[in-house]
């Protein structure tokens, strides 16, 4: 008996392929993330993350221009501050490397939409993303002192320009914090993309060389997710939702594809994917050893990211893949 049904009619002429594609990938789900450092000039490739650099405000606004002429809605700005501190001072003081570089890059390119990562592990000198106890060593971050220090640091992101305040902390009730903070100063406009279902995850790595981040002990898994966990995922997205977040992300984004699906069905609102450090290191190692076709990589994990159910994904690959989809 041959087979009645053939799949394959539909794959014999790549026009045929083209007209019944189910998801293609356009440089208007990108979005590039830019590490400010203090200085002029600067260029500093990350050793782990081939093609990535902590640039200085100049630098950053060059390459925002660069981001903008390709086509790339947005970008996502970390700082790494001249100094650290216990109260984290450089996330919230209106002078912050982050708050510096927004400005000039709304003043330099005005239609590009500035997304700031607000959380403090770049700016505290134990490098945890909140407030600890003066003295405590087990990396237990304090919740509700913490909520304080975020509120200020977005109303600071606002004020100097973000369009779009990201809080990535993990900290309970922090969408609410942070909407409370913004619309008290005024800004009841700016959006809130909430990391809402980030794992405590190896992925985070190379971003810990890029942005000088790494906790000095303990770890973050009291704050960030069990990467055994989807159901709570769930849980974490109708809070952030009840909150207020405007738009959800699920971070890293390769090895949760499942909760990507499970938070899209899940939700109506806009869902981001993560694409992180780690994923990006990996596919550079595999492609500078000549072991794979970057492109190719590239193209077939971010489609993927998309037929997932992600209607943004955040990549260190974007300026790349806008070149390659030609
Ligand atoms: C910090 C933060 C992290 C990333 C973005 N913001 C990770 C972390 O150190 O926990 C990761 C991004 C990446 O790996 O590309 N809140
Ligand atoms: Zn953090």
């Amino acid at each position: 008996m041959f087979p009645i049904h053939r799949p394959r009619r539909l794959r014999s002429h790549p026009q045929i392929r083209r007209m019944v594609r189910e998801t293609v990938l356009t440089a208007n789900d990108l979005i590039y993330p830019l590490f400010a450092v203090p200085g002029a000039s600067v260029a500093k490739e990350v050793k782990s993350m081939p093609g990535v650099y902590q640039l200085s405000v100049d630098k950053i606004v060059e390459e925002a221009k660069e981001v903008y002429d390709l086509g790339i809605p947005g970008i996502i700005l970390f700082g790494i501050p001249e100094d650290k501190d216990t109260e984290a001072t450089g996330a919230w003081h209106d002078c912050g490397i982050v708050q510096q570089a927004a400005t000039v890059v709304k003043a330099a390119v005005p239609d590009l939409i500035v997304i700031t990562d607000t959380c403090l592990c770049e700016y505290t000198t134990h490098g945890h993303c909140g407030y600890l106890q003066v003295g405590d060593l087990s990396g237990r971050v304090l919740n509700d002192p913490t909520l304080e220090l975020l509120r200020k640091t977005a109303v600071a992101q606002a004020k100097a320009g973000a369009d779009i305040i990201a809080p990535s902390g993990m900290m309970d009730g922090f969408v609410q914090a942070i909407r409370q903070g913004l619309d008290e100063a005024g800004y009841q406009d700016i959006p809130i993309m909430s990391y809402a279902a980030k794992y405590a995850s190896a992925y985070y790595g190379p971003f810990r060389d890029a942005a000088e981040s790494a906790p000095q002990f303990g770890d973050r898994r009291t704050y960030q997710m069990d990467p055994g966990n989807a159901r709570e995922a769930l849980k974490e997205i109708a809070l952030d939702i009840a909150e207020g977040a405007d738009m959800l992300m699920v971070k890293p984004a390769l090895a949760y594809m499942d909760v990507i699906w499970r938070v899209k069905e899940a939700t109506n609102l806009p869902v981001a994917a993560y694409n992180v450090s780690g994923e990006y290191a990996m596919i550079k190692a595999a492609a500078l050893n000549g072991w794979i076709d970057e492109e190719r990589i590239v193209m077939e994990t971010l489609t993927s990211f998309k037929r997932a159910g992600a209607d943004l994904i955040l990549t260190y690959h974007a300026k790349d893949a806008v070149r390659w989809l030609g």
